[in-house]
């Protein structure tokens, strides 16, 4: 390419990589794939190395990211955040390797760790003696926002770090990232609300980390994975090898597949394994990240702006293909919500064959400009159902036709309605049958009662049947009736039906899940469960009650209070009573918690979390919290500028602790659960 053709290509490359970038990291919105991105990258790249003289300090190889948010204040990074340069082959781990020899003075024999690369948001966790003082983005490498808010939530980043010996102060470095599980849930909803769905997990994971509100993100279960510090010298490690067992001692979470490898050979081994179990994990990786090992090696080879020397992400490839949508099924869910699902000429996509696909909701079919016949891109991330990420419509013939919404609910013909504001359409009709075996087989289900041996196929089956045709008739269940299904029999009919009597012992968290209320998922149920213990409290409790549960907001809670003032509904948990279904009168930790008897009350505000944060802590551990004094507060915690209420506990005769007796308490009462 001559250098004039360079120099224009150079120019559009850096506007579209720019506006790309935008969109991925400040919008959380992009509109090309990883894949596709990690393609103009490279080409950047390679041009600007045939032409040195034509980098431009602004160019995206000269930075690490995106601005920060102007809603956050800034916090700036001692030592930059760098990213990584990305491979794609063996052939091109062999290059790496070669480089970093031949910048080596020193001959010693390397040795380097092969992480898996986790598809989240890089944070920065700064510690001082020991407590959490800031968390933050990693922005543009040298600035990022201030989320400490927002990562206080994280359940699995520690607080105050474990053992006697802290350094003054410690910066940290890891991925925040979203499970698979959580991320097609929180997708599900967005679907359901028609707000625009997150692309991947890792955008869902900044998306819920740059919650102005906490309390959103809080209701995100996001967790953490350590994978460096800033500045190794603030601890007494010399390597990779040493300082991830002492990130674990300190409290800190370590992924569990990361391997310490004696050449390249050993970590390209491990680059395949990684690849075979990727959708076996409950996360997502994208790749694999090599590090050379030694924090000497690391500082001899040094970095350039953008990404050190010494280390290489070694991409996954892409998880993408094309394939022929030939049609568009509906399919009624247990809410009665009406979903597109593309049929698909059978396609491979990493390994798999793929047949259908998601299209969320009727907007997110305009918004793609879908058609029947279209040549489509397909995305398979993980156990999450493959996507249509949009039309190839240079491939288009003519022939593709419109896609038309039904009017008709397709198994019980009532009309459909979509409310105004929705994104979801819905048949309204109580009875509709494909609803109830929806809702039959939901309870029994993984995210329900989890029912051995009563999966979506032998609901299905036994509906057929006549046997089931709605909740409780899992509770009814005859024993002869079963042996009598086609390929069953006496033993497979006893143990179904001693699945049942086991599953008939629950709690009230499984019950709220598996009656699939609207919005009520594992992490909701459970939040309700420990707050109201009994289930006719919460079916009784009004909505300020319900929105005075941290994390439970409008939607939820006009959601629930719909549900149980439904006499249907209602009935329905009274006959499950009736069968026998026993829900045990407290969960686990709220009845017999190491904290059971206490009854916490604060004051004034903590340094280390917020409020709600430090009371959740407390009913985890099965103790209670006050709002006010009162002779049934067992301990108040003062923090800074603590007012009144001290003064009355003293002549109450009440314990106070300050904060790192607190801190203290909780860590003794949880030792391993920060
Ligand atoms: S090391 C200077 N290790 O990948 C070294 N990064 O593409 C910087 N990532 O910004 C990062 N897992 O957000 C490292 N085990 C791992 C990682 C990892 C995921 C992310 C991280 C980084 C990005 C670079």
């Amino acid at each position: 390419m001559r250098r004039q053709q360079a120099e224009q290509r150079l120019a559009a490359l850096r506007t579209e990589l720019h506006e790309h970038a935008h969109r991925y990291y400040v919008l959380d919105a992009p509109i090309i794939s990883d894949a596709e991105y990690d393609r103009l990258f490279r080409e950047l790249l390679d041009l600007e190395a045939q032409f040195p003289e034509l980098v431009t300090s602004d160019s995206p190889s000269q930075r690490v990211g995106g601005e920060p948010l102007p809603a956050f204040a800034e916090a700036a990074h001692a030592l930059p955040m760098l990213s990584l340069d990305n491979i794609f082959a063996a052939e091109e781990l062999a290059d790496f390797e070669e480089r970093v020899r031949r910048r080596m003075q020193s001959s010693v024999q390397l040795t380097w760790t092969a992480e898996p690369k986790i598809d989240g948001l890089a944070v920065e966790l700064i510690y001082e003696n020991g407590l959490f003082v800031e968390g933050s983005t990693r922005g543009n490498g040298l600035v990022g926002e201030n989320i400490t808010a927002n990562l206080r939530t994280v359940r699995n980043i520690p607080l105050r770090l474990h053992g006697a010996e802290v350094p003054e102060r410690l910066a940290v470095r890891g991925e925040v990232y979203l499970s698979k599980k959580d991320f097609a849930e929180l997708n599900r909803q967005r679907a359901e609300q028609g707000e625009p769905l997150f692309a991947n997990p890792r955008n869902a994971a900044a998306g819920s980390l740059r919650q102005l509100d906490p309390k959103i993100t809080a209701a995100r279960p996001l967790s953490f994975f350590v994978y460096g510090v800033a500045d190794p010298a603030a601890l007494p490690c010399s390597s990779l090898t040493e300082l991830f067992p002492h990130l674990r001692s300190l409290g800190f979470p370590v992924n569990p597949l990361i391997k310490f490898c004696r050449s390249l050979a050993e970590a390209e081994e491990h680059y395949h394994h990684l690849q075979q179990i990727r959708h076996e994990l409950d996360y997502e990786i994208d790749g694999m990240v090599i590090k050379a090992a030694s924090f000497a090696a690391q500082e001899e080879l040094g970095s350039t702006a953008r990404a050190p020397r010494w280390a290489v992400a070694w991409k996954f490839p892409a998880e993408e293909a094309e394939a022929v949508m030939s049609g568009v099924e509906f399919q009624l869910g247990r809410t009665g919500a009406v979903t597109p699902v593309a049929v698909l000429e059978p396609v491979r996509i990493g390994g798999v064959v793929v047949r259908r696909a998601a299209l969320h909701n009727q907007d997110e079919i305009r918004r793609k400009g879908l058609m029947i016949g279209d040549t489509v891109l397909v995305r398979r991330a993980g156990d999450v159902i493959p996507e249509v990420l949009r039309p190839l419509t240079e491939r288009r013939t003519g022939q593709e036709q419109a896609i038309v919404f039904p009017t008709e609910c397709p198994a019980c013909n009532n009309a459909l309605h979509r409310p105004e504001g929705e994104a979801v359409t819905r048949c309204r009709n109580p009875h509709c049958p494909a609803q109830r075996l929806q809702r039959i087989i939901w309870f029994a289900g993984k995210s329900g009662l989890d029912i051995e041996g009563l999966g979506p196929k032998n609901v299905e089956k036994l509906a057929e049947a006549g046997l089931i045709a709605d909740i409780p008739d899992i509770f009814r269940l005859d024993k002869e009736r079963l042996a009598a299904l086609d390929g069953w029999g006496e033993k497979s009919a006893e143990k179904l039906l001693a699945a049942v009597e086991q599953a008939k012992q629950t709690t009230l968290a499984k019950l709220l899940a598996a009656l699939g209320i609207r919005h009520v998922g594992e992490t909701t149920a459970e939040l309700l469960a420990a707050r109201f213990v009994d289930i006719n409290k919460l079916m009784q409790a009004g909505e300020e009650q319900l929105l005075a549960v941290d994390g439970i907001g409008g939607q939820t809670a006009a959601a629930l209070r719909e549900y149980f003032a439904d006499p249907a509904n209602r009935e329905l948990i009274a006959r499950l009573l009736e069968l026998g279904l026993t829900v045990q009168a407290a969960e686990k930790t709220a009845s017999g918690g190491p904290l059971a008897g206490m009854v916490f009350l604060f004051t004034g505000t903590l340094a280390s979390m917020s409020r709600a944060e430090a009371e959740e802590r407390v009913r985890q551990l099965g103790g209670a919290t006050a709002s006010s004094i009162s002779k049934k507060v067992t301990h108040l915690v003062a923090g800074e500028k603590a007012g009144s209420k001290l003064k009355k506990a003293a002549e109450l005769g009440i314990a106070a602790l300050n904060e790192l007796e607190f801190l203290r308490l909780l860590e003794t009462a949880a030792p391993d659960k920060k």
